[in-house]
């Protein structure tokens, strides 16, 4: 039934001032090449191009097309120098080569799901909404959460809880899951969250929602989600312009720790083996970081815009000669 209040899908871009921060000097390149992989609703992306000099491009992908459709019309104004593509972090290297954009000289990565993901019910990410368990960024393509939950073992759905949710209650939580076999699992996010909280929802002491970090996993798992990060962050040396800069803003402490380490190791001196006697490297970093550790979202805007409590933004700049 259609609401009388119609409400137009939001999301609040986090941390949207330091992030244009870190990319201004790399917008200021004359026909700067910018790319936002996670466009969402296009908040980033337009304040990146407002930021950026007239004849800067920016290409934005989504791998949800509904994000992408509205990125579209919020970003009409900029006409053709904004182009939304349909695609995953795994395709950038395609989708650039198609555009013949060899290096590029921004790139930002707002990781995650967007609010409006979250508030539509029918697509399973939250347990705050009932709704069939989806949890697909692309509708369109893969396997559901509901039947990734259907098919793994009882065994392969604890190593999921533990590697992908660092849930505590990993085989506990899967053995309720699994008591009734394949036909029996959940296939709503209301009857998975009752199961969750029937499993461990007496349990002593725990900071958030008995279920937060069961969906946390099946949504990683469901969209590979740190297979898709990997693949971003490997090409950025192939495709950063030396000068070039780019942003990551992590939502928990999985993908922060890839995104760390990729950036703790561009920015080493010397990587050569311990065991080597002299550096065979050349001992020069490929890129310098522009943030100490992780920056985070102010008090303020986490007051006001409490999805960005969790947000750690790295970024960088490539200074590799080659
Ligand atoms: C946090 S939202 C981005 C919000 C955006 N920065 C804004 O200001 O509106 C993340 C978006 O990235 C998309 N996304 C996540 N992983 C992706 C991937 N591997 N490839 C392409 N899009 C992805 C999601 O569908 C979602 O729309």
């Amino acid at each position: 039934m259609a609401s009388t209040t119609e409400r137009r899908p939001a999301h609040d871009s986090v941390m949207l001032a330091e992030i244009v921060d870190a990319l201004a000097p790399a917008l200021d390149k004359p026909g700067a090449r910018i790319v936002d992989v996670t466009l969402g609703l296009g908040g980033h992306s337009a304040a990146l191009l407002a930021a950026a000099r007239p004849d800067a491009t920016l290409l934005g992908l989504d791998r949800d097309p509904h994000a992408l459709e509205i990125a579209g019309r919020n970003l009409v104004a900029f006409g053709e120098r904004a182009i939304p593509r349909h695609a995953r972090f795994s395709d950038l290297a395609r989708v650039l080569d198609e555009l013949g954009w060899d290096r590029v000289d921004a790139i930002l990565a707002d990781l995650g799901v967007c609010s409006m993901q979250l508030d539509e019910a029918e697509r399973g990410f939250s347990f705050q909404r009932d709704g069939e368990l989806d949890m697909r960024m692309d509708p369109t393509r893969g396997e559901s959460a509901a039947d990734l939950l259907g098919r793994l073992t009882q065994g392969e759905l604890a190593e999921l809880l533990r590697d992908l949710g660092e849930e505590p209650e990993a085989r506990r939580i899967a053995r309720a899951l699994c008591r009734d076999g394949g036909e029996g699992r959940p296939r709503t996010t209301a009857t998975l969250r009752a199961a969750i909280v029937r499993a461990v929802g007496g349990r002593a002491n725990r900071r958030h929602d008995p279920a937060t970090l069961t969906f946390q996993a099946l949504r990683i798992a469901v969209n590979d989600e740190l297979g898709e990060l990997e693949s971003l962050l490997a090409l950025l040396p192939e495709r950063l312009a030396r000068g070039g800069r780019a942003a990551v803003l992590a939502y928990h402490s999985l993908e922060d720790r890839i995104v760390k380490q990729y950036f703790r190791s561009w920015s080493a001196r010397c990587v050569c083996p311990p065991e080597l006697p002299i550096c065979r490297c050349g001992g020069k970093a490929r890129a310098v970081r522009l943030t100490s550790g992780a920056a985070r979202p102010t008090a303020e805007e986490t007051a006001r815009n409490p999805r960005a409590r969790s947000a750690r933004l790295r970024a960088l700049e490539w200074v590799d000669e080659r």
